[in-house]
């Protein structure tokens, strides 16, 4: 797939390296300097380059959608028309300072996504993990017991592609349901965020869910 990485920090930047290597065409684009995105695209080692996000956005399968939400408007206007893209969202809707979400409980950021690029396909993806785990689950790929990565989205085409970049990490891609079940992953993100940087005392997460029958 051709994949454009729109914002290019901790999660882009990890997420786009991961996805050249696992075969993707990336495109780096949307950070302060454009040596950043050259130096990225030359690390990656794969089939990647740096470029412009209305050039991702023209070329692209995928989007990945990872920016500050302070910084969503000015990423969306410079991609430009993003009809009938997919965009896999990992952007939290957070405050400046990045202590709480600004939507929250009965409507989320994934959904106002959608109110302001409506004709785009979206997905709530790769929200829910911390940057620093991401090379370390590529690398254990191959193993048999995969970690579980909760994705939601209303575009079946959407979902499928996003399954497949989720698989392409390393994870096992868990089909959450609809959008709007971002309003509860999106503060689920910020329990898992709080877990992880406890340091090595702090607690693994593991939960198993039963299906219930009437
Ligand atoms: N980090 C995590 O573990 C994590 C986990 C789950 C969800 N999220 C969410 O994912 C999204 C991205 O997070 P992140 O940690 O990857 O953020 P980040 O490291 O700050 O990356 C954001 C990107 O936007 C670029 N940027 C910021 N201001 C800009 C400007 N004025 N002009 C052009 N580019 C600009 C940054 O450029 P520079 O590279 O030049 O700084 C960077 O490439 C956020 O919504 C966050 O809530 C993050």
């Amino acid at each position: 797939m051709r994949v454009g990485i729109l914002g290019s920090g901790l999660m882009g930047g990890k997420l786009g390296t991961i996805f050249a290597r696992a075969g993707h065409e990336v495109v780096f684009t949307y950070a302060r300097r454009r040596e950043k995105l050259e130096q990225l695209a030359r690390d990656a080692g794969g089939n990647a380059r740096a470029g412009t996000p209305r050039e991702a956005a023209q070329e692209a399968d995928a989007l990945l959608l990872a920016v500050h939400w302070s910084r969503m408007e000015d990423v969306l206007h410079q991609a430009g028309d993003l009809s009938g893209k997919v965009i896999l969202s990992c952007s939290l809707p957070m405050n400046a300072d990045d202590t709480g979400l600004v939507i929250a409980h009965t409507s989320s950021g994934a959904e106002e996504l959608v109110q302001m690029i409506p004709r785009a396909r979206i997905v709530s993806a790769f929200n829910t993990v911390p940057s620093e785990v991401l090379f370390g689950v590529y690398e254990a790929r191959g193993k048999d017991s995969r970690p579980s990565l909760v994705y939601c989205g209303d575009d079946e085409r959407g979902k499928a592609v996003a399954a497949d970049l989720i698989r392409d990490v390393g994870f096992d891609p868990v089909d959450a349901g609809p959008l709007r079940i971002a309003r509860y992953t999106e503060p689920f993100a910020l329990l898992v965020a709080q877990l992880a940087y406890e340091g090595d005392g702090g607690p693994e997460l593991a939960y198993r869910f039963e299906r219930f029958e009437e």
